[in-house]
């Protein structure tokens, strides 16, 4: 009885929270400044994913809280012949992602997606809004393929307060997200980035690579 009250009220507020979260994202499109559809592909974060992936061509690469496709848009140039979803809470978001580039919507805590469908998964900076982080993580190794490659960039809760936050984001402990991530994958690891590869990370941001 307990544990079924926890899961409806758990339900209950995910619900609630996933219409508060896509009404912010849908506003917060407008603003250029602080939600940019294009990243210099020198920055770190961007080359971590790319290197960890490898060789995309004929590979579905899923893009999980794509927001306008910074990312999805490099890497879709960097791999023209490879099949990039960028898939979003926020259908005001998925507006600026590349033609190039298949878009969905819908939320990372139950992906519109067979197992096993994707041979490479990301999710930068958007896990932090999935509220139901277990779930989220689940579901990102569900549609992996077996040998598939995995990497979440995210922020560190040892530096949670240093950033403005709405009142649903979530930032991780690294062996939070090990722990979960091995439940399904293997060779699970994560470090401290920062955007730049010769600048020391301040601690700000995590990144876990893994491989199904
Ligand atoms: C801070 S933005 C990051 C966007 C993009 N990954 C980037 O790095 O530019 C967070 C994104 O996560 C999306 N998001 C929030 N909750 C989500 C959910 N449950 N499922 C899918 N996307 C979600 C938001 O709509 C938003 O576009």
């Amino acid at each position: 009885m307990r544990a079924w009250l926890a899961k409806l009220f758990r339900a209950s507020t995910s619900r609630t929270s996933l219409h508060e979260i896509r009404r912010s994202f849908d506003e917060a499109s407008g603003d250029e400044e602080h939600f940019p559809s294009t990243i210099d592909p020198r920055i770190y974060h961007v080359r971590l994913i790319l290197d960890h992936f490898g060789e995309l061509a004929g590979k579905r690469v899923l893009d999980a809280g794509c927001g306008k496709g910074r990312f999805a848009r490099v890497l879709k140039e960097r791999h023209p012949a490879a099949g990039l979803v960028a898939f979003d809470l926020s259908l005001a978001m998925l507006r600026f992602v590349p033609q190039a580039v298949s878009v969905c919507s819908g939320t990372m805590t139950a992906l519109p997606f067979a197992s096993e469908s994707f041979d490479c998964v990301y999710a930068t900076e958007s896990l932090e809004h999935a509220v139901d982080i277990e779930t989220a993580v689940q579901e990102l190794c569900r549609v992996l393929k077996p040998a598939g490659r995995l990497v979440i960039i995210d922020k560190n809760v040892e530096q949670w307060g240093r950033l403005k936050t709405p009142h649903w984001e979530k930032w991780f402990r690294r062996e939070e997200l090990e722990r979960l991530l091995r439940r399904d994958c293997r060779d699970v690891t994560s470090r401290l980035i920062s955007y730049w590869e010769d600048v020391e990370p301040d601690g700000l941001f995590v990144a876990w690579l893994a491989v199904k």
